[in-house]
């Protein structure tokens, strides 16, 4: 297969935090996975700042063990792991002071690429967007790019905007949510846009809901402090559930082009309905002994070492978006930790067919249902119904249309790039169609506030759920009261 792996520009990367957990755990494993498709050029320097007064070698040593433990050991090849680490440069730096600047500023070239990673807490942003401009460091054409959490209300998204726009322009800004570096979630774009089939009846006349799960196993362990601050509505609904409600439900943009895109989505966002408290579960995991296990897992309330925490690990929710294609189609959006599997996915639920022809379909007739698995085993699977094979009159039967993209692709499937490292790659290459504008991050919490601000004036209290399990029973309610399911999650 001729390789589809097209090498960046030549370029300069560097990433403030770079002895942070997100710096060790994706970012340089990510690159290092670039690097050894070959998407790197062979000038591309990669920069490592943080406070840690620490040698270019220690640093060095740090990425290696890195690389050892988040890059799977079939990628462990020792003459490439060298090569890679020989590009690595360190200086250690004050975000907030002078120190390390002058030295960042000789290591940057000016006339290949510049990308700067903060990877460090959004206090720090207007920091270094200042310093990189007062030391001549980034140009015009730099790139910086910014991690969640952006902002914690409309208030503090707009200040952390309105300092970024102070030093660099929006053309300049890629603030990234994972979420929409994942495969499967742009595949939801060429499923939607580059095929007739799903299009002429994606809309309320032919889909009954959408569920939008993204459930996962593990509690909030070792980042509870950081975590009791935030939840799950701010943590996970705000931006990564958001972006993918947007994916569904936007209407086609009139180009593949970053704002056309973006365009789209935030008109998604802005017409969504406040969500009345009865409409919205939250819930805390409880302690857990499973049998395999010696010692008791804490419970959110431990993990989170405030015993009177009202913050939400899990939340349900049912959304509506004011426009014409979507009226009367609810969203039902949901997440949570310590639950019973790792699974992310959208299930569109198609309405009855409007007359049914054979009388035995009664009791059998299942509704049509596109689901698109993000994780584990991304794919598609569309349920349909059939005649239950061999004699005895017209059954019917709903299977399945099952594809998993790693056996529909073969190789090709089996090594798609993390989010990261193929968002990173965009940065490089200047293109801003998988990051989020201002305008959206900002219209996202200016829905979520007063649904948060709600829960604060009522006191609002989670329901305590049982780890291992899909969440509280009142989030089953949230369904069934409307005469529908929770898919299972597995
Ligand atoms: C992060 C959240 O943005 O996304 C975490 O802060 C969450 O709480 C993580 O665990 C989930 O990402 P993924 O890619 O593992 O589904």
């Amino acid at each position: 297969m001729v390789s589809r792996i097209i090498p960046v520009d030549a370029f300069d990367l560097v990433i403030f935090g770079a002895t942070g957990d997100l710096a060790n755990r994706k970012i340089f494993p990510g690159l290092f996975r670039r690097f050894l498709a070959g998407q790197m050029p062979d000038d591309a320097r990669l920069i490592g700042a943080a406070r840690t007064e620490q040698s270019r070698e220690e640093f060095q040593a740090q990425i290696r063990a890195a690389i050892k433990e988040f890059v799977s050991p079939s990628k462990q090849d020792s003459a490439q792991i060298d090569a890679f680490i020989s590009r690595l440069h360190y200086v250690p730096i004050d975000a907030r002071g002078e120190a390390g600047w002058p030295e960042l500023k000789a290591l940057i070239r000016p006339e290949v690429i510049n990308a700067f990673y903060f990877s460090v807490a959004p206090a720090l942003f207007g920091d270094l967007a200042e310093r990189l401009k007062a030391y001549g460091i980034a140009g015009d054409d730099a790139r910086i790019v910014v991690e969640k959490p952006f902002g914690r209300d409309l208030a503090s998204a707009r200040a952390l905007n309105k300092s970024l726009a102070e030093h660099f322009e929006e053309h300049q800004i890629y603030r990234i949510d994972h979420y929409l570096g994942k495969e499967t979630v742009q595949n939801l774009m060429a499923v939607r846009f580059a095929n007739i089939l799903f299009e002429p009846i994606w809309n309320s006349q032919y889909i009954d809901h959408v569920q939008i799960t993204v459930a996962e196993t593990v509690g909030v362990g070792g980042r509870g402090s950081y975590y009791d601050k935030s939840g799950a509505m701010r943590d996970m609904v705000q931006n990564h559930l958001m972006q993918l409600l947007c994916m569904i439900a936007m209407e086609p943009p009139y180009h593949f082009d970053p704002d056309a895109v973006r365009d789209e989505k935030l008109k998604v966002i802005r017409a969504l309905q406040p969500v009345p408290p009865q409409d919205i579960v939250r819930g805390q995991y409880l302690g857990w002994h499973r049998e395999d296990q010696d010692t008791p897992m804490p419970g959110y309330l431990e993990d989170c070492e405030d015993p009177h925490s009202k913050t939400e690990s899990y939340i349900a929710m049912k959304v509506h978006i004011a426009n014409w294609r979507w009226k009367n189609t609810p969203f039902y959006l949901r997440t949570g930790k310590r639950l019973r599997a790792r699974t992310s996915e959208i299930a569109i639920t198609f309405k009855e067919p409007p007359h049914s022809i054979f009388d035995e379909a009664e009791g059998s007739w299942q509704p049509n249902q596109l689901v698109i698995r993000l994780q584990p085993n991304e794919g598609m699977n569309l349920k349909m119904m059939i005649k239950e094979p061999g004699p005895g009159g017209m059954r019917l039967k709903q299977v399945p249309l099952d594809m998993s993209f790693a056996q529909a692709l073969g190789e090709e499937g089996a090594d798609m790039p993390d989010a990261y490292e193929r968002l990173i790659m965009d940065v490089i290459r200047g293109n801003q169609t998988l990051f989020m504008r201002g305008d959206e991050v900002e219209a996202a919490w200016a829905w979520t506030d007063p649904i948060i601000q709600g829960w604060e004036e009522r006191g609002d209290t989670p329901r305590p759920y049982d780890s291992g399990t899909t969440g509280p029973d009142d989030a089953l309610m949230l369904m069934h009261r409307d005469g529908r399911r929770w898919r299972h999650i597995k």
